[in-house]
């Protein structure tokens, strides 16, 4: 788990979020225990940056990954309080849908989550298609 959270402190310094100076890394790590990065990627079109727990996420689920854990270093509030530091509702609605039985840690928090806590109540369809064979 320490070794999860230096690669998403270390993913955030590759942010592109010049418009908030507010850098997230997050590192997701799969069961085959690979684990991939994310950085939050804003765009001068504001309403369409992205997340970077959603761009982690989006690469474990590509390489067909059960999800693990994941970890969340927002560089640029180390020390704040723990709700500048949480997944935004978005980035929760995907770990439901994505990585329900993750454990997700936050930077400089002792504390480990479960979406379940996070986000009671989640909207799912009731009949998600199948997955793909592979
Ligand atoms: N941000 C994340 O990357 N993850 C979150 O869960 C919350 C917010 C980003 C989006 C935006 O680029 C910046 O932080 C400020 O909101």
């Amino acid at each position: 788990m320490k070794t999860l959270m230096k690669v998403a402190r270390n993913a955030a310094k590759r942010a592109h979020a010049p418009y908030s100076n507010f850098r997230v890394g997050a590192a997701v790590l799969g069961s085959s225990s690979n684990i991939y990065e994310g950085a939050n990627i804003e765009n001068a079109s504001y309403g369409i940056g992205t997340c970077a727990e959603r761009v982690a996420i989006a690469a474990a689920t590509m390489a067909g990954e059960k999800i693990e854990a994941i970890a969340v270093a927002c560089v640029d509030a180390q020390g704040a309080p723990l709700s500048e530091k949480m997944p935004c509702g978005a980035c929760r609605q995907w770990i439901q849908e994505l990585a329900p039985h993750a454990e997700i840690m936050i930077d400089g928090e002792n504390k480990l989550f479960k979406i379940g806590d996070l986000l009671p109540l989640p909207f799912r369809l009731a009949k998600p298609k199948r997955k793909r064979r592979r």
